[in-house]
């Protein structure tokens, strides 16, 4: 049997394993999907051995290892070199192939389950790290009017402007004027939202947060506060991104409807 981990740090409460489980039966396939916890900084050490003892076929990478990954892989798609981040990695005797499916999940989930088409919008990403990365690059073809890109750090944001085509502005200088907000930080973790003016939402017609939690986020609670109709949360591209790693490495594409609808059910609504 084919065996596949996800690798982070804390992960034991990650979804990935449920998921893969429901794709694998809805699919026919044999899998066995587990989750393991790497010490930060023991990122090579660890899968080096989890390579030798285990001989997994894949492994999907989350926080903090996602660039680590990325360093580790002999080739890399172009989604992946793009986002300087890999959260998907699939052995081949000494080759690692790594890939990201992150920005497409986003896609796929934005797009398809909420019905969203970024023809002519105009989309703000706040963040400048590698998920951001990931999700400008998803994003960028589809035909937006505009993509702003907003960090903290404001060098980060006009620096990756900059490589990306696209604007940057700093928190401090949002005014209304966007179609989506897409929080892209990993602000959340400390418990607050960006120190963004609530102005943002002003003409948002959906707000999306990027990380899965059980209760909204800060900015989740933000947006909705500020008169956004339309505010998400991270499961729906959990479950996208999960369904393309799904597809890298098995070469079918799972229905991802009713995983969403049985981990909905069981999850915090918003
Ligand atoms: P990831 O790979 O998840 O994107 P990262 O590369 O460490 O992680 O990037 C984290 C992002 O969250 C950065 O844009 C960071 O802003 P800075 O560049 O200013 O550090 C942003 N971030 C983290 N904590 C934040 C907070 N409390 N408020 C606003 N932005 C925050």
């Amino acid at each position: 049997m084919k065996k596949f981990y996800v690798i982070g740090h804390p992960v034991a409460h990650s979804l990935s394993p449920k998921i893969h489980a429901m794709f694998a039966e809805q699919c026919g396939e044999e899998i066995d999907y587990q989750s393991i916890d790497f010490e930060p900084g023991s990122f090579i050490e660890s899968l080096g051995r989890l390579r030798r003892e285990q001989n997994p076929y894949g492994a999907n990478i989350t926080l903090p290892f996602k660039k680590d990954a990325a360093d580790y892989c002999t080739e890399l798609t172009e989604r992946a070199r793009v986002a300087g981040a890999v959260n998907t990695m699939t052995f081949s005797g000494h080759q690692v192939f790594g890939d990201n499916t992150d920005g497409v999940g986003f896609v796929h989930d934005v797009c398809g389950r909420c019905g969203f088409d970024f023809v002519g919008k105009r989309v703000l990403v706040l963040g400048a790290g590698g998920a951001a990365r990931g999700v400008i690059a998803a994003v960028r073809p589809l035909g937006c009017a505009r993509i702003t890109v907003a960090n903290r750090t404001e060098s980060r944001a006009v620096s990756l402007a900059e490589e990306m085509g696209i604007y940057a502005a700093a928190f401090t200088d949002l005014r209304r004027g966007f179609d989506i907000v897409i929080n892209a930080t990993s602000a959340g973790l400390s418990g607050a939202a960006p120190a963004v003016p609530n102005t943002i939402f002003a003409e948002a017609q959906l707000a999306c947060e990027l990380t899965y939690s059980q209760f909204a986020t800060p900015f989740m609670r933000l947006a909705r506060d500020s008169g956004c109709p339309r505010v998400e949360d991270g499961l729906g591209m959990l479950i996208e991104q999960a369904a393309e790693s799904f597809k890298v490495w098995l070469g079918v594409a799972p229905d991802t409807a009713p995983v969403y609808k049985a981990l909905r059910g069981a999850a915090a609504d918003f």
